[in-house]
């Protein structure tokens, strides 16, 4: 949730701001916004190192064809005093990420880039968790308060119910790999935008040909329409193995529901249950033990 900025802050008392901090943080707002939106990629547009011409910034399909973005349009763009301009040239991003030839060095890289907007209100960036060796690769949609804090994905509510719907079938993060859709804590944990996650695809594309897991789970609708590039009910596909071609890289691989969905209707892990079972049956018949199998 975000808030604007109170009429009348110049006239309030110093206790009068702070119970009123208190209160917004109570509702839940956590995010401070100016009076007037700012289009932060048409000012990057308008900056003399970022892309050359609107038709220029195609993002890249890979392979998120239905979180495919419109273009940026930069009508009712304000002449905005941005502190940091992003630099939204998605072959910027590819060339970037295609040139890691290691996990630590996409890391180093995606640390320096700065073509995707959620990065300038986020507190740090969230690569990964878990083993890299691993030959199951969970994915989420976005780092929300907690992991933003810690720099890790899924350590907060949901994160923890995924730590035990591992668990339950003999898994955890020495035997699983995680990483999400965007890098960056999406303001107020809103669902990042198909811009922003399209312009952090080709970071996640190379993310999953370095770990080459054999088994792919997407978490929630967000990450499964991305990976697949469709507009997929989560519902309807959960649960069904697909075969999936990421970049360079093939696996099986199988939407299931979000934890954080599951918190909020826990009726529904029966089925994520099923999911987790399908997954470790799928495991074992290609006998993966852990991180360092083959
Ligand atoms: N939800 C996600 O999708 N990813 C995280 O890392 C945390 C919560």
């Amino acid at each position: 949730m975000t808030a604007s900025k109170p009429p009348n802050q110049d006239q309030d008392s110093p206790e009068q701001l702070l119970a009123l901090l208190k209160w917004y943080r109570a509702a839940g707002v956590d995010l401070g916004v100016g009076d007037k939106p700012i289009d932060r990629f048409a000012h990057a547009h308008m900056s003399a190192t970022s892309v050359k011409s609107e038709s220029h910034s195609t993002p890249p399909s890979l392979p998120g064809q239905a979180f495919a973005p419109r273009p940026v349009s930069t009508s009712q763009s304000a002449p905005a005093p941005a502190p940091q301009a992003t630099n939204a040239d998605p072959e910027e991003a590819e060339k970037l990420a295609q040139g890691a030839g290691s996990l630590d060095e996409l890391r180093k890289r995606l640390e320096k880039y700065e073509g995707c907007g959620l990065k300038l209100r986020a507190t740090q960036m969230v690569f990964a968790d878990g083993n890299p060796q691993a030959k199951i690769m969970l994915i989420g949609e976005a780092p929300g308060r907690d992991e933003d804090l810690q720099g890790k994905p899924f350590v907060g509510r949901s994160g923890q119910l995924l730590d035990r719907m591992l668990y339950a079938i003999g898994l955890d993060r020495t035997s699983v790999y995680i990483a999400n859709t965007v890098p960056w804590r999406p303001p107020g944990n809103r669902t990042p935008s198909p811009l922003e996650i399209s312009l952090c695809m080709p970071f996640l594309v190379r993310q999953v040909e370095l770990v080459a897991p054999k088994i792919i789970v997407t978490l929630g609708a967000a990450a499964t329409q991305t990976m697949f590039g469709e507009k997929l009910s989560i519902l309807k596909t959960r649960g069904r193995w697909r075969d999936i071609k990421v970049g360079a890289h093939a696996a099986k691989a199988m939407p299931t529901l979000h934890p954080a969905f599951l918190l909020r209707q826990p009726v529904q892990k029966r089925q994520a249950w099923q999911d987790m079972l399908a997954i470790a049956t799928l495991a074992e018949e290609m006998g993966l033990s852990g991180g360092d199998s083959d």
